[in-house]
């Protein structure tokens, strides 16, 4: 059986062990520092165990105004979000081509990784934002994130000499390389994944089990690193998982997996994004709903899946599963969308999320039709606990 080939061909390695890290954790030491926050850990980690193949290293110039500019690296291959690590004017001015940095965690100073600076570069984040986030606003909060970050972005191959360590849910953190041959093992010729920052509601199980009719098994695959604040926290999502997949799930068809990355919100460009990540830990098919990734009213409903399509499927090398707003329809008695329903909208349900927040603060459950009680009660626990709103 031959697994899918990790993009741009090879699944990158850059996390060094054994003597070899301790030699390059003692050089190190002697390096010019660059404090590096946790979503750039969280990308520095994505990238030495290759989940961001072929990226060996954060962007250098040019990979980096060719990604900005029309979604491919340098060499032509697709890649549509820029991975950066953004430095200030002084530590730029401190630093040289041809040598090494070390990555420092600005918050508790452990060593996490190498860089070779190869590229230290000026950018102009408002082209950036206009490009990624086709907007400048800085209520978009990928955009708030990237205007709160310096001006220059230094790039070059790291490699990985310590790994963030999960507080919660390690059991769930997997590498592509763990999660490749698991789906192997398994006998999973083709697996669907799907990407997620909420909890999953009975219109994401039905496009998942929709999904799952015409796949070997499914990669329910939640993104748990930075998201905004009023998203419902990973913590509360994966008790939600757990408890949908005991409930509703066949064992055998199902992976439930981490994705250890921040939310950008950037929409299409993000969907792009994540089905190339999700082929690199082993996926055949990538879920893309409704307005995926998207925030507020920033991107069309269907945004995700126009880019998507735009790209030859060679290109992508991973199938895109599109997907209609789904609701449940009172006169079907089932779950349907626009294709499969020839119904009004009256018949349909549809709760908007301000609704469904109300809902759970009160601790009500929402109706069935919209989420599953095991997942409700959860979302309400969670709620109380955190005593503060977040979208649903
Ligand atoms: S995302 O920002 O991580 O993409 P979310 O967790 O809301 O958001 O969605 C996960 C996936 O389900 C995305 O592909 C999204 O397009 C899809 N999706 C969410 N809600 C619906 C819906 N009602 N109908 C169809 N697809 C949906």
């Amino acid at each position: 059986m031959t697994a899918v080939l990790p993009h741009g061909g090879t699944l990158i390695n850059r996390v060094v062990e054994g003597q070899e890290r301790e030699a390059l954790l003692a050089e190190a030491e002697k390096l010019v520092s660059i404090p590096v926050s946790a979503w750039t850990i969280s990308d520095l980690d994505l990238i030495g165990v290759g989940a961001y193949s072929p990226l060996t290293g954060f962007m250098r110039e040019e990979d980096y105004r060719s990604v900005v500019n029309s979604m491919r690296l340098a060499n032509g291959t697709v890649w549509s979000i820029p991975i950066t690590l953004a430095i200030t004017s002084g530590l730029a001015a401190r630093l040289s081509l041809g040598e090494r940095a070390a990555l420092i965690g600005e918050s508790d100073g452990l060593i996490y990784g190498i860089i070779d600076v190869e590229s230290i570069y000026k950018v102009d984040k408002k082209h950036e934002a206009l490009q990624v986030f086709k907007t400048d606003a800085r209520e978009h909060p990928g955009v708030a994130k990237l205007f709160d970050r310096p001006d220059y972005y230094l790039g070059g191959s790291v490699l990985v000499l310590n790994r963030p360590k999960p507080e919660k849910f390690k059991e769930y953190y997997f590498d592509p390389a763990e999660t490749r041959r698991f789906f192997a093992e398994k006998g999973w010729r083709t697996v669907v994944g799907f990407q997620t920052r909420n909890p999953v509601h009975r219109a994401h199980e039905y496009i998942q089990k929709s999904a799952m009719e015409i796949v070997d098994a499914l990669f329910l695959n939640p993104l748990v690193g930075e998201t905004k604040s009023d998203d419902v926290p990973a913590n509360v999502r994966m008790k939600s998982y757990e408890a949908l997949l005991d409930h509703y799930y066949p064992k055998d068809h199902v992976f439930l997996g981490v994705f250890p990355a921040a939310m950008r919100y950037a929409g299409p460009r993000e969907g792009i994004f994540h089905a190339i990540v999700r082929k690199n830990y082993g996926c055949t098919h990538f879920i893309v709903g409704r307005d995926h990734a998207g925030v507020g009213d920033y991107y069309g409903t269907y945004e995700a899946q126009d880019l998507l399509r735009a790209f030859a499927p060679e290109e992508l090398g991973i199938t895109p599963l599109f997907f209609e707003h789904s609701f449940f329809c009172a006169k079907c008695g089932s779950m349907a969308s626009r294709k499969t329903c020839p119904h009004g909208k009256e018949d349909h349900l549809t709760l908007s999320g301000t609704k469904v927040r109300a809902l759970l603060r009160e601790g009500v459950c929402p109706p069935p039709e919209f989420t599953r009680p095991e997942v409700a009660e959860i979302l309400i626990e969670g709620m109380s606990e955190a005593s503060k709103s977040y979208s649903i």
